[in-house]
């Protein structure tokens, strides 16, 4: 039976969030924002969600603090590390030889969690010599999880797999916990900014003219027709030539803005051409993607969510765990973690 929200109020506090986020809201979701409604109505001693709704309508603070509570701010360092080849091996050379000598590249991580990605960025900039040369731009919805970053103290979790080797050199352990060296935090400017609202591009928060966007495990969260409005502010925001890299389960952007779609090592991403290719393309027709070079490997199939499922289901929550160990990339996911971890 599909689940219902226990007082129709609710569903008016799901829209006010959506409304305000661009988050969708499916059924599987709604016992949690009942919970997390709860949550805040207790701390603020309110007894009716009625009252409640009326509230998130005036008070952006307690609409805040209710978005920060349902997003999913699940990340670690150098998630994806096929992209992160990427970028170093194919992204960053070719915007260097393309743009004036001296050029400061300039990277923004859309939809940053708790820090990971843009320190990660950071790290790998210092490795090719370019801690002088690179402005990053973390930005995020949820101040808690920009206050994680701006601490830069992290647990096993945000360094599991591979990631503390590719990080060691840059973290030093405080007890139980890996803090980023304090020449890292200085070199990533976090601020909040909510992609569903039309505050980019813009020079005064420094989306715009952008060389690389990272913007990865956040659109899957989105109502379409906000991923639509998205995909076109986030072409805006790239400098000629600029590229744009997503999450393997985020939805594909080609067909939504005018992006050439590229066929890598690292799957498909997508650029907004350099101006000579604009010109040449005229109407600037969406993209479709170049077919995958002969021989090329397909990027595999999430099949981790499955394999998690199955396990899940049989009450291996050690196996479920691992199988999604490195897939922790969807609503689903995180939840199955989550109850398999407790
Ligand atoms: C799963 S995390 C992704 C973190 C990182 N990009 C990665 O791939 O590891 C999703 C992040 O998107 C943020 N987010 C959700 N809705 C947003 C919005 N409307 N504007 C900006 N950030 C948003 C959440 O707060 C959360 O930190």
């Amino acid at each position: 039976m599909p689940a219902q929200w226990t007082d129709r109020a609710f569903a008016k506090v799901a829209q006010i969030v959506t409304r305000h986020a661009g988050l969708k809201i499916p059924e599987y979701r709604f016992r949690e924002v009942e919970s997390a409604v709860r949550k805040e109505m207790s701390a603020r001693g309110l007894g009716s969600i009625g009252d409640y709704a009326a509230l998130l309508e005036r008070d952006d603070i307690a609409l805040s603090d209710l978005v920060s509570d349902l997003t999913v701010g699940e990340s670690y360092f150098f998630r994806a590390k096929a992209q992160f080849d990427l970028i170093r091996d194919r992204i960053v050379p070719e915007l260097l030889r393309d743009r004036p000598e001296r050029h400061v590249l300039r990277v923004w991580s859309a939809g940053c969690a708790g820090g990971e990605e843009p320190y990660s960025l950071a790290m790998m900039f210092e490795e090719m010599g370019l801690a002088g040369r690179s402005f990053i731009l973390a930005t995020d919805i949820s101040r808690p999880a920009l206050e994680k970053a701006r601490r830069a103290t992290y647990g096993a979790w945000s360094l599991r797999g591979a990631s503390l080797q590719l990080a060691r050199r840059y973290v030093r352990s405080v007890g139980k916990r890996y803090e980023v060296l304090p020449r890292f935090r200085k070199r990533v400017r976090f601020d909040y900014l909510n992609l569903a609202e039309d505050a980019y591009p813009s020079m005064a928060n420094g989306t715009f003219g952008v060389d690389l966007i990272l913007c990865r495990n956040v659109l899957i969260y989105f109502e379409a027709q906000v991923v639509a409005l998205v995909a076109r502010r986030l072409f805006e925001s790239l400098a000629e030539g600029g590229w744009l890299l997503l999450g393997a389960s985020d939805p594909p952007l080609g067909q939504l803005a005018p992006f050439e779609v590229l066929w890598t090592g690292a799957g498909l991403v997508s650029r907004r051409p350099p101006r000579h290719e604009q010109a040449a393309r005229g109407q600037r027709a969406p993209a479709r993607p170049s077919p995958p070079p002969p021989g090329a490997a397909q990027a595999a199939p999430p099949s981790a969510l499955q394999q998690a499922r199955q396990a899940y289901a049989r009450a291996d929550y050690r196996a479920a765990m691992g199988a999604l160990r490195d897939a922790v990339d969807s609503p689903e996911a995180a939840g199955l973690f989550v109850r398999a971890a407790a």
